[in-house]
């Protein structure tokens, strides 16, 4: 039987995704939104260009939450967007609630699922979607890691004048403007780019990498990114549905893992079939640490907020 994914909110995000996912072949995709009729008309949109995707797939749109039943994959893109001048953070209360009742009939229809959470402020997103399904940490994720790693890797690529296929790059800790851009970790075809670029033309790119969100909600003036967020979180939703074991940076629970116990936040993760089924631990320098602390310490805070 073809795999179900279901996507929470078929906004930009929710959207775009649910195209990459039909598109690709991998899973039958449900799309749900609270927008009466929305959801519907984009899902046959999708099913009628399937034909020529050439691609045998299902894509049902829906006002109703409990046809997300029996998912393999939930996706929660479900919420408020960024406007300009706003942060990340600004959309925390107006999209904790969202998270808490989506994630109770996420717990009631879809006990087995894995669920990646794409809400902003994400980290944070992520840690209430566990709480509140009381699913194992393994199948709950946050995506913001893959997203900003890729703007590094296409800022490091157009700043060497070489293709983006041959740079890796590593983005860790939360999803805001404390994220820590790894330039050890960054490398073209196996070579750091401590090696080819000088200290303040790395520091540059990291400030745009950090800044990436804000660059583009400062052009589109009415909203946020989506194309790269929804291809980001296509890959980790492929890794899960093929079992690719993907080595990814994504939100995870981590108990005692860098030092951090209880707490949602962006470290490097195998994805797999069962979800993250390994987190992986670099040995960090001294300033990496002290720029990862500074990262956990903005999430920290934000979800204490919330408790008050
Ligand atoms: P959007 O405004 O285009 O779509 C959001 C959708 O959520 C709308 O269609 C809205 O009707 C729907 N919605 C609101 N409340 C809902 C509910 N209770 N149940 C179901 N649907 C509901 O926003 P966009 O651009 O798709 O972004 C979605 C979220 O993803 C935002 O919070 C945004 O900040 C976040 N985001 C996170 C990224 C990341 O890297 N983690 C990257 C890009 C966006
Ligand atoms: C982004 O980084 C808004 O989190 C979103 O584009």
């Amino acid at each position: 039987m073809r795999r179900k994914v279901s996507v929470i909110g078929a906004g930009n995000v929710g959207a775009t995704l649910a195209q990459y996912i039909a598109m690709s072949g991998l899973a039958n995709v449900t799309l749900y939104d609270i927008v009466d009729g929305m959801p519907q008309g984009k899902a046959l949109d999708m099913l009628e260009a399937t034909p020529l995707w050439d691609v045998s797939v299902q894509v049902t749109g829906t006002n109703d939450l409990t046809d997300i039943r029996d998912s393999d994959i939930v996706v929660i893109t479900a919420g408020a967007a960024r406007k300009p001048g706003m942060s990340r953070d600004d959309l925390l209360n107006i999209n904790a609630s969202v998270i808490g009742s989506v994630s109770s009939t996420i717990k009631e229809v879809c006990p087995e699922a894995i669920v990646i959470v794409v809400t902003n402020p994400m980290d944070v997103m992520a840690q209430l979607c566990w709480q509140e399904t009381g699913f194992d940490s393994t199948r709950v994720m946050g995506m913001g890691g893959v997203l900003d790693s890729s703007r590094f890797r296409t800022f490091v690529a157009e700043k060497l004048g070489v293709s983006v296929q041959d740079v890796e790059a590593l983005v860790l800790g939360g999803h805001g403007d404390q994220m820590v851009p790894m330039p050890r970790f960054t490398t073209v075809r196996g070579v750091s780019i401590t090696e080819l670029l000088s200290e303040e033309e790395i520091e540059s790119l990291i400030e745009r990498t950090r800044n990436g969100g804000a660059e583009i909600v400062s052009l589109l003036k009415t909203g946020s990114a989506y194309y790269a967020p929804a291809a980001s979180t296509f890959q980790m939703v492929k890794s899960i549905l093929l079992d690719e074991k993907r080595l990814l940076p994504a939100a995870a629970y981590l108990n005692g893992e860098y030092g951090v116990k209880g707490l949602y936040v962006g470290v490097p993760v195998i994805l797999g079939k069962a979800g993250v089924e390994k987190i992986v631990e670099l040995p960090l320098t001294e300033k990496e640490k002290e720029g990862f602390s500074r990262s956990v310490e903005a999430v920290s805070t934000l979800l204490e907020s919330l408790k008050k």
